[in-house]
């Protein structure tokens, strides 16, 4: 199923956006506060980063979904929901990663609304939760934006500081949310899920979609 919001389709990944993918991590700005700016090599992406996404949509509905900007049916990067491997409760992973050029649009913000509201309509999470580096203010303020708050933890939070929603916060700040973000939100609505070939509002689904 693809997620629609207002600039974005977030569809689930698929082998085809290997290059795309490359490409984003090759960038030393993107991966900066990833890894320190090193390039992910093509082979983990295409043997192991999307093959196993690609098992947890298809086991779980959850794993990276591939951001296509509407306007241009461009490469815009990707988000995720990943389930933690050992956890005793319903809970997912959030990340994502944008292209440099497509930064300061809100097109993060934007994604990790719709998919924030599958994490708790469609997946029935408890509780969603991102790590960060600390010195990512462009991360950070993104989790806050949606909601998130600092995950307060007794160790030293120089590396990584942690956010979390847990639902009912979520449902808090849901409900009091300014309309335009409530409107952002609503593209992830069983309504306005499509398949390929579909019209979503006065967009037809590219070929960039393919298999979604
Ligand atoms: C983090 C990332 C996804 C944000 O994408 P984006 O589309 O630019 O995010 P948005 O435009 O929705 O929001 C970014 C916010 O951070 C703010 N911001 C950006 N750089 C900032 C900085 N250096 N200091 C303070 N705020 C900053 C922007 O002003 C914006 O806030 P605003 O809407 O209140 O103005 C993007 O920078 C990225 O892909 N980075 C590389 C990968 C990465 O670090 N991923 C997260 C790892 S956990």
């Amino acid at each position: 199923m693809i997620i629609d919001t207002a600039r974005l389709w977030l569809r689930p990944v698929l082998l085809d956006d290997a290059p795309a993918m490359v490409a984003l991590d090759a960038d030393p700005r993107v991966m900066r506060f990833v890894n320190g700016g090193s390039p992910t090599p093509r082979a983990q992406i295409v043997d192991w980063t999307i093959p196993r996404a690609r098992a947890e949509y298809t086991a779980h509905g959850t794993g990276i979904r591939t951001l296509i900007l509407k306007d241009t049916a461009e490469f815009a990067g990707w988000i995720e929901l990943r389930r933690p491997r050992h956890s005793s409760r319903t809970e997912l992973e959030l990340s994502y990663r944008l292209p440099h050029h497509l930064w300061g649009r809100g097109l993060a913000t934007e994604a990790a609304i719709a998919i924030l509201r599958a994490a708790f309509t469609e997946h029935r999470a408890q509780r969603v939760f991102a790590g960060t580096s600390p010195q990512n203010a462009a991360s950070r303020k993104v989790l806050q934006k949606i909601g998130m708050r600092r995950v307060p933890t007794l160790l030293d939070d120089d590396y990584e500081v942690e956010y979390e929603v847990l639902r009912h916060h979520w449902e808090m700040h849901t409900a009091t949310t300014s309309r335009i973000d409530l409107v952002t939100a609503a593209g992830v609505d069983t309504a306005a899920t499509t398949r390929r070939g579909a019209v979503v509002g006065r967009h037809r689904l590219p070929d960039a979609l393919a298999g979604a």
